[in-house]
């Protein structure tokens, strides 16, 4: 299935975020691609909050796989978050032993598009965009994006509503 979606503030990228990481299971791979700034870390930080694991969640400057452990009350599911920017390559990718961890976590992998999919044979990529990243004095926080996976783990567009109106009074 095929989704896109607006995102018209930081805080619907991480409702997007956890409405994805409510659905996770042990094995799942979410692949998180579009260019620097796009809000990658953003959705990565509500997938956390969706799946209910220690945070924060944070660019690593230096590390390129962190785990974050599940926390009582949560899902159950532990969350590796890999940014992969710095990745040489499939062998490097293979050092992290992304394998093993995916028998009891879920891992999410920034900048993992043309890498992480052969950790596993579905996985759900989600690409964002700034469209007016262009925009001359833009100061538009809008992102666009495009989810892509099984249907199992896309979220209802009912469930993830866009930016609240102001609500209009009625005397
Ligand atoms: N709609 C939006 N969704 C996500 N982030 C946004 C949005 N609008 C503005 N931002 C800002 O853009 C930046 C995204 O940073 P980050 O998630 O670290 O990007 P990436 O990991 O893709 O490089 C943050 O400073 C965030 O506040
Ligand atoms: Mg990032």
């Amino acid at each position: 299935m095929n989704l896109v979606l607006e995102l018209a503030t930081p805080a619907d990228t991480e409702r997007l975020g956890r409405a994805v990481g409510a659905r996770l299971r042990a094995g799942d791979v979410v692949v998180l691609s579009g260019p620097l700034g796009a809000g990658k870390t953003v959705l990565a930080r509500g997938i956390g909050a969706g799946l209910g694991v220690r945070g924060p969640i944070t660019s690593p400057t230096f590390v390129i796989a962190r785990e974050h452990p599940a926390l009582p009350g949560g899902r159950g599911v532990p969350l590796v978050h890999v940014d992969a920017y710095r990745l040489g390559g499939n062998a490097e990718l293979d050092d992290l032993d992304l394998d093993t961890d995916l028998l009891t976590a879920a891992v999410v992998v920034e900048w993992g598009e043309g890498l992480a999919e052969r950790l596993v044979d579905e996985h759900l990529l989600i690409r964002l965009q700034r469209p007016d990243a262009d925009a001359e004095g833009s100061s538009d926080h809008s992102r666009v994006a495009q989810l892509c996976g099984p249907d199992r783990l896309i979220p209802e567009p009912a469930c993830l509503m866009v930016t609240r109106q102001p609500e209009i009074s009625h005397p």
